[in-house]
This record gives C-alpha cells, structure tokens and sequence, in this order.
C-alpha cells in the first residue's frame, strides 16, 4: 500500500494524486483521499485503480490544502470503496491512512463495539481511526489522542492524521512500515510511504524511525517518539527524479526496464570491478572487510525473484567462495528453527528493502547471532538501514511490478560477492581477472540479446493461448528456470512450473501432451549433454521445446522447432543472459492476452505485509 500527504499552500488533490501514481506499484485495489477545506472534512474513494480515482475527483471536486491520500493492497477485507483508505471516526471529523496490519484489531474493535462504536468497514484501520476518535471526543487534544491509540495497538503501521478541527496539523507516525516527511519549501511538506512519492518536488526528507511521530504544521517538522520523547529533526537527500521514472519510448515499465538492463548493470557494476588489476571494490562492505575471512557459510534469504537471484548466489558462492551456502524463503526462515552456527554470513536480498517476511527474516537471524548483510536497491530503505552493511544493486527504479532489471541486478552483485569473498580464499588472479572480464562484457551479450525481442514476441504470440507450460533447467539455470517460470504467471496469468530438468521425469512428465510448450535452458555447461536428453524426453511426447542456447548444433534443432540463440558467456554467468529472453517472453504473452503488465492482478511491487 502507499501513503501520501500534504500540508502547505496550494491545492491538495492534484499533488496527493500525482504522489499516489508513483506508488501504485504498492498496490492498485483501491484509492482514496481526504481533504479539509472550505466544506470541513471530505472523502473521495473508490475500488481500482488511481486513475479512477482521479476520474472521482474531477467529477465531485474536493479543495483544500491538507490532505491524505492512500493506494491499498487489500489485506482485511475485500477490496471495496467501504474498505478503501482514507478511514474516519464516527463524528467524521479525523481521517487516517494506514499501511501495516493491526494485529490486536479484533479485541478493539470489539471494547470499541461496546462502547457504541458503529464500524462501517472490516479493516483494521478503521479500528485505529475508530480508536482516535474516541480518546479526541473526550479530550479535543489531536496529537495526544493519537498518541494513546498508537499506545493501544499492537502489530506494524506507518500512519498520516488529520482532523478538520485542525486544519493546519498533519500527523504521521511509523511502527514497522516506512515513512518519511519531505520538505517542499517552508512551510510546504509532503508525507509519504516511499520517496518515490516525492520524486521531483521535494529534494529532502526526514526518515522516520520506528516508534517515532512527527507533527507537520506550517512552522515546521517537530519529531518525537510515540511516548512524546523529543528527537531530533535530520534532513536527508531523496534520491529519486522524476525524469528516472518516467516512461520515455516504451510503452510499459516492464519493457523499459527490460530494456535498461544492460545500462542497469553498468551502474551495478560500475567503479566495481576491474578486470585488468583483477579487483573488486565494494564501498559497502569496506569496513567490514577484515572480518570477511572469519565466516564459515552463507545463508540467503528473500522472497519472489530475490529469492530466486539467491538460487544463483548459492551456486555462484559455493563453487567461487567455496562456502557452504543455504537459501531459505524468508517466509520460512522465521517459522523453522535456523541453526545459525558461530561464523554464519546471513544476506537479505530485497528490491524495495521493504518486504515485511525479509524484514522479520533479518530480525530472527540478527537474533541468533548472524552478521547480515543487504543485497539491497532501495537506497535508504528500512531493509538497507537496519542491516550491518551491504552492497546496493544501483539498478536505479524498478516500477514494473514484475521485477526483472532488479533481479538481474541482485545476481550480478552474488557474482562480485562470490568473487570478493573467494579472493581471500583459493581463487587465483588470473582466475578473477578472467571472469571479472566475462562480467564487464555482460551488459554488451544483454544488449545483443534484446535484439531478439521480435523472434520473443513471435513465440509468445504462438503459445499464449495454451494454459500450462514448463520452464527447465539444469545447474544454476534451474533457478533461471523459475525465474523464467514466474515472470509469465506474474504478467500472462499462464501456470507455468519451473522444475530442474531432470526432475521432470519424476513426475510432471505426465502433464506434457500435443504442442505443450516447455522452455528448455540449454547453454552450454556440463549439463548440456543431459539436458538433451531431457528436451528428447518432451519431444517424444509431444511436447514442443522453446530452447534458448548459446551454440546451436545439429542436436538441438533436431530436438526443438523454436530455437533462440543468446550470446556466450562463462557458464556461471549464463543466467544473466539466458533470463532475458524469458522475460520477453512473458511480457509479450501478457500483451497479447490484452493484460495490465505492469499492474498485474492482485499482485503488489513490494509486500509490506507478512
Ligand atoms: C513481491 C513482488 C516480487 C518480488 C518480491 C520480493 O512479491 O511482486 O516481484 O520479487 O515481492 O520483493 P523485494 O522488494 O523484497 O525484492
């Protein structure tokens, strides 16, 4: 979900709109805003998208100049205007937005029902909102009143108040779910979930830190804990513009960042890595480098396409670094019992640095004495800060819900951790030299890769009609495989199952009938031969292999009728280049089923929720 806020001079509406469209990426369910002006308190809200949204405003004008404004990923409650942000109190006279999840919810509701509270949604802000109004209907005291629901509440929230009896106070407050207050000029602020919101309009903000709440007026930010404990005012640097995030030629985010990706890793790369003196330089992890040497072994962690970019690291690490190397869901991580051994390297890998399972992942090992690591793009996001260091993926904003540059970048910067911590190890010079070279070239392959986006487009236009396909792979392009799987369930709606290879015959090969399409990653490693023989295995039955290789021969153009032909590069680098195919693949399937790529149903960028 995403939050918006502003307080100032100028009209409301058009700002808060304009800020929720950066954050849509946060969820798309449904929209709201509340604005006091001339006619008090006012509320606009609506299901879908923030389009409709504005669509609402412009047909029931609202003016004024402080407002909040929300986009929902639903968790409570069905997607509907009733359960829509903003949430009033029963005298209509407060409005809150609310990203988080109240988790004591029900047992206030149920002390509020009795004393004769009428609850007009089945979300747990409304309950918060419920909360404020009753403690502000017995003292007319705005910023004490939300001082002692938050007091009340257990579980996560990042808030934004208002109250028509104060039209000149905005209220914002953070337990778990990020938050930051970014200043227009004097006297101008904007309140926000994600700088994101703030691209272009407010060059600085001030982060707030869990437990903490900030009074917003003209006069000024005054931050203070919950408990009313002053805290210092700092200023921080958004590193956001607008023009990055804006769609230039492409049509869709997800094109443009497919497209990005070999400018992307350049970034990622950049400053980095240098073949010819055989170094790599990670200005994250500098102070932390003599500690290095003392870890044992490596455990990955996150969720989605992070996780998977974990897949990779563990075989990038383990064969470079020659750690042992786990990967967990960050999901699971928490509900198992982690053995974190003395000499334990935990990494957190998250695009957004937000996602809530990662975040409480990261707790839970920090607890049982991990040093933790953030393979992070987020500059400054909760996930980068509370890890004791870390390598940024500088991949810039990802927007396209279903996250490919992201991704891409998160496996390139395994490929120079395994690389750093392999080089204080066994691994020669020469060696490091030869595949820091065969990385600096991967944004060239890539770029010769997307020129076969129309061969993508073809394929995709062939096949997009059959409901169940299957991705394979072998060796560390088994998890390019679900990546690969992912990406089209993500944007087509098409079940799609990545499996190892070899696994196939155990099983789902009862699935393959006539004209099943399966994608076979089939580059050139010691799997190779064997892979053949699982393509032969389709075949047989009917199936109709994809294959995507990098030195076609007369095997595989007997094995598969579509054949896509991707750049050579180390082996263990393949991943980097065999993923972009699939990822045209599944943005063309999804545009030739007439699907919202970048906003694919029901799915949010970033998860705030565990
Ligand atoms: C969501 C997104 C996925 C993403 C996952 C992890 O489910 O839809 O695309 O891979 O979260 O996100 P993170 O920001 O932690 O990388």
């Amino acid at each position: 979900c995403g939050i918006v806020g502003y307080l100032g001079t100028s009209n409301a509406p058009p700002l808060l709109l304009s800020g929720l469209k950066h954050l849509e990426y946060r969820g798309y369910d449904s929209a709201g805003m509340a604005v006091i002006g001339a006619n008090g308190l006012e509320i606009r809200r609506c299901v879908g998208r923030v389009s409709a949204l504005e669509d609402l405003v412009h047909q029931q004008p609202i003016s004024g100049s402080l407002g909040i404004a929300h986009t929902r990923w639903a968790s409570h409650g069905k997607p509907s205007e009733e359960n829509a942000h903003p949430h009033v109190d029963q005298a209509r006279k407060i409005a809150l937005v609310h990203n988080g999840i109240i988790e004591n919810h029900a047992a206030l509701r149920t002390c509020l029902s009795e004393k004769g509270v009428q609850f007009s949604s089945e979300t747990d802000t409304e309950v918060l909102a419920q909360l404020i109004g009753c403690y502000y209907a017995q003292s007319g005291k705005l910023v004490c009143s939300v001082r002692e629901a938050l007091k009340m509440v257990q579980g996560t929230f990042g808030i934004a108040v208002i109250c028509e009896d104060e039209p000149q106070t905005l209220i914002a407050a953070r337990q778990g779910s990020p938050l930051l207050v970014g200043m227009v000029e004097h006297g101008e602020y904007l309140v926000a979930s994600d700088p994101a919101a703030l691209a272009g309009r407010a060059p600085q903000a001030v982060f707030l830190k869990d437990g903490e709440m900030a009074i917003v007026t003209p006069a000024g930010i005054e931050l203070s804990t919950i408990d009313a404990e002053p805290v210092g005012v700092t200023f921080e640097a958004i590193d956001q513009t607008l023009e990055r995030i804006e769609l230039g030629r492409f049509e869709h985010y997800m094109q443009k960042e497919i497209h990005e990706q070999p400018e992307s890793l350049r970034m990622t790369l950049s400053g980095r890595v240098d073949s010819r003196t055989a170094n790599i330089t990670l200005g994250g992890l500098t102070n932390f480098e003599r500690q290095l040497s003392h870890f044992k072994r490596v455990l990955l962690f996150g969720c989605g396409s992070a996780w998977h970019a974990g897949l990779i690291g563990e075989y990038l690490i383990e064969e470079l670094a020659e750690l042992p190397t786990e990967v967990q869901y960050s999901s699971e991580l928490r509900y198992r019992n982690p053995l974190i051994e003395e000499g334990t390297l935990a990494i957190a890998i998250s695009q957004s640095g937000e996602t809530a399972d990662t975040l409480a992942a990261l707790h839970e090992v920090r607890t049982r004495g991990a040093t933790v690591l953030g393979i992070v793009n987020n500059v400054g996001s909760t996930i980068a800060r509370e890890t004791d260091a870390g390598v940024y993926l500088h991949v810039g904003p990802e927007i396209g819900v279903a996250s490919t540059k992201a991704f891409l970048g998160q496996v390139t910067v395994l490929s120079m951790l395994a690389v750093y911590l392999g080089r204080r190890k066994h691994l020669s010079r020469d060696t490091i030299s030869t595949f820091l070279s065969e990385l600096e070239r991967i944004p060239e392959a890539i770029e010769q890769t997307l020129l076969l986006e129309s061969q993508m487009r073809e394929i995709a236009y062939k096949f997009s009609g059959r409901q169940n396909w299957l991705y394979l792979g072998r060796g560390i392009n088994y998890p390019t495989a679900l990546e690969g799987a992912l990406k089209l369930k993500e944007v087509s709606y098409i079940h799609a199952e990545g499996l190892p290879a070899a696994e196939m015959k155990h099983g789902p090969i009862a699935m393959i009938d006539e004209g099943m399409p399966v994608v076979v990653i089939a580059t050139r490693d010691v799997t190779y031969q064997k892979i053949l023989s699982n393509m032969e295995e389709v075949r047989s039955r009917g199936g109709e292999v994809i294959a995507i290789v990098n030195q076609p021969d007369a095997q595989i153009e007997r094995l598969a009728k579509n054949v896509v032909v991707v750049p050579r590069t180390q082996p263990m680098l393949s991943p980097l280049v065999a993923s972009v195919p699939l990822q045209l693949l599944a943005y063309h399937a999804a545009l030739s089923r007439g699907l919202d790529v970048d906003k694919p149903r029901n799915l949010a960028k970033s998860v705030t929720v565990e």
